[in-house]
C-alpha cells in the first residue's frame, strides 16, 4: 500500500496555479484546476519539458515547449508530439495539507 507524504499547503496552490513540489527527492506538480488538485510528474512525457512553465486550460495542462496537452485526470496524453501519459498521483488534504502517494 502506497504512503502518502506532505508535499505541499493548500494555501500554497489557489486556483490556476501550478506549484513544483518535491517529494523523495524528486520534483512533481500540485496544480489547482478550478479549485480541484491532482498531483503528477514535473516533466513532460516527450522531451522533458518543464511542464510548471506550462499552461493550465480547464484539467488540461499544456507543455510549454512542442504544446502536448495531458488531461490531468487520467494523465492521457491528448496531442502530439507526447503520446505516452503523464504520471499521476493520487492526493488527499488533510488539515490544510496536500498529502500525495507517489507509488
Ligand atoms: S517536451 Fe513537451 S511537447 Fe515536447
Amino acid at each position: 500500500m502506497s504512503e502518502f507524504a506532505t508535499v505541499a499547503r493548500v494555501a500554497d496552490v489557489p486556483p490556476g496555479a501550478i506549484f513544483e513540489a518535491e517529494l523523495d527527492g524528486e520534483s512533481l506538480l500540485i496544480v489547482n484546476a478550478g479549485g480541484e488538485l491532482f498531483a503528477c510528474d514535473a516533466l513532460c512525457t516527450h522531451l522533458d519539458g518543464p511542464l510548471s512553465h506550462g499552461t493550465l486550460e480547464g484539467t488540461v495542462l499544456r507543455c510549454p515547449w512542442h504544446g502536448s496537452a495531458f488531461d490531468l485526470r487520467s494523465g492521457e496524453a491528448l496531442n502530439r508530439p507526447a503520446h505516452t501519459p503523464l504520471a499521476c498521483f493520487p492526493l488527499t488534504v488533510t488539515d490544510g495539507e496536500i498529502r500525495v502517494a507517489r507509488g
